[in-house]
């Protein structure tokens, strides 16, 4: 286990038997439709996309976005697109996948934002969903885990861009944000 985790949350085990079994669940729901154009919010996703993508058993294009969410005067928030998809979505079946659903802002307004280029049904897959933390009206389609109001690094997910390739989603030792907080 990484130094700068005090525990383990969810083992890669436990990751991949979920996110297969979600895998199984998007391809039956699908079916009979069109198939979704897999959009992941970067970058988070990426290690629960390629898993999620590799286990589903349908034709999906994979596209990518990359935005940041800062709250804003009041509590809806706002996002900055820092890298946008560069097809039209018009009339395509959309799956956002996303790391984890904390605030809910970043969702919403993604969610927002292809409703307005027309996008045909658009469905959300986080890997965790952090619901105690919700300040905005969201919810995901398919969650990979419910979990506890923590801070959480691995598998996608950092802390100023560190540990995001660790197999595993782990809980960060308090020490490791308060020690850089008082170095600023
Ligand atoms: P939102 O608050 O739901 O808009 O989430 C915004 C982003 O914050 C997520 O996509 C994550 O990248 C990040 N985030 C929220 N909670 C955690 C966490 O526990 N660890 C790492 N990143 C997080």
């Amino acid at each position: 286990m990484h130094k700068d985790v005090a525990r383990i949350l969810i083992s890669e085990q436990e990751l991949q038997k979920r996110i297969r079994e979600l895998a199984e669940q998007i391809s039956s729901d699908y079916e009979g439709k069109k198939p979704p154009i897999v959009v992941g919010i970067l970058k988070g996703s990426c290690f629960f996309l390629t898993e999620l993508a590799k286990n589903m058993n349908l034709d999906v294009e994979l596209e990518f976005m990359r935005v940041r969410s800062y709250a804003g005067e009041n509590s809806t928030g706002n996002i900055q697109i820092l890298l946008d998809l560069d097809r039209d979505v018009s009339n395509e079946n959309i799956l956002i996948v996303e790391d984890i659903v904390d605030t809910g802002i970043t969702l919403k307004k993604v969610k927002e934002l292809l409703g307005n280029r027309c996008a045909n049904d658009i469905r959300i897959a986080a890997l965790l969903n952090k619901k105690e933390r919700r300040e905005v009206e969201i919810d995901a389609d398919y969650y990979g885990f419910e979990i506890p109001n923590e801070f959480v690094v691995g598998f996608g997910l950092d802390y100023n861009q560190k540990y995001r390739n660790l197999p595993y989603i782990g809980v960060l030792k308090e020490e490791v944000y308060t020690r850089q907080v008082s170095k600023e």
